[in-house]
């Protein structure tokens, strides 16, 4: 079987699994994607597929059904110019936060041997995009979670950045004392879900991204978001950033808390994927 009717096979399978758990639309995609995993290598169309090969891609396919989501499957993500390792038990960065990335790249340039810190940093996606690209700067990456963390290392290493560190800390707490009054940039993609409503998302974030990356387990989920405010001053160099990423639904309540913390300048933005919103504010 060639390659272009292959993939209109798996299609089909992955537009029923898409209408129950995720992205519809991104069907050829995700059976592309699912086909160099299978095979290793690049195809065009018209090539034709080993029938191991087809064997191994339909197993695929079958998982994809169930809901698993095409990083946990294939192993990775692509985030910016980077292909990120991720697991299961970890969460998955989103295109969305590749605005978040931008903005802070944005403001560590120019500025001399900045200090970066992103909170709640997962496999490190926003902490390595400006360790990559803002190569004099220090960064650091801090996640309460063990897991998500050796992932991060791995993914540093994997790009042969050596600017930055992945620490176990809840929120600020592990970062070094010397660096209060020090940071030029804060960065947090929080978990915003509130308590609630987690079991109302869709079966293929529910079911397979655990729980503390969703939400920090308070009605409104907003807990850290409250604590990145009135923790960040603390650690900011005076005219350094605090950029928030959260659902466009939040932001006008969370924008006053930002200027009651004391930052100025304190504005919401998007990027071309307009789902989420990015707040910004300075000291
Ligand atoms: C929505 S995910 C964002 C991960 C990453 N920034 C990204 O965009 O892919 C939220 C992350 O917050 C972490 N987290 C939860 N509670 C935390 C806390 N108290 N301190 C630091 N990180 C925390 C979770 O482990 C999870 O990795």
């Amino acid at each position: 079987m060639n390659v272009e009717r292959l993939i209109g096979e798996a299609q089909g399978a992955l537009v029923a699994a898409n209408e129950r758990f995720g992205d519809q639309g991104s069907e050829e995609d995700e059976a592309w994607e699912l086909l160099e995993h299978a095979w290793g290598r690049d195809f065009e169309w018209e090539d034709e597929v080993p029938t191991d090969v087809a064997r191994s891609f339909r197993r695929l396919v079958g998982r994809r059904e169930t809901g698993e989501p095409v990083s946990h499957i294939v192993g990775y993500v692509e985030f910016r110019d980077m292909r990120l390792g991720v697991r299961p038990g970890m969460f998955i960065p989103r295109g969305t936060s590749e605005f978040l990335a931008a903005q802070a790249i944005r403001r560590l340039h120019g500025r001399h041997e900045p200090v970066h810190v992103d909170l709640a940093t997962g496999v490190g996606p926003i902490a390595l995009s400006t360790a990559r690209a803002v190569s004099q700067a220090s960064v650091w990456g801090l996640d309460v979670c063990s897991r998500s963390l050796g992932q991060a290392r791995r993914n540093a290493a994997a790009l042969g950045l050596e600017n930055i560190t992945f620490r176990k800390s809840d929120m600020f707490a592990g970062l070094p004392a010397r660096l209060h009054g020090g940071v030029d940039v804060v960065t947090i993609h929080p978990p915003y879900v509130p308590r609630s409503e987690v079991a109302d998302l869709p079966e293929e974030i529910r079911g397979f991204e655990p729980s503390h990356t969703l939400t920090d387990g308070s009605r409104d989920g907003l807990l850290l978001v409250r604590r990145a405010i009135d923790e960040s001053p603390r650690w900011l160099r005076p005219g350094g950033w605090l950029l928030m990423e959260i659902v466009p639904t939040e932001t006008r309540g969370i924008l006053p808390l930002f200027r009651r913390a004391g930052f100025r300048q304190v504005r919401s933005t998007h990027g071309a994927l307009r789902y989420t919103r990015v707040l910004v504010g300075r000291l």
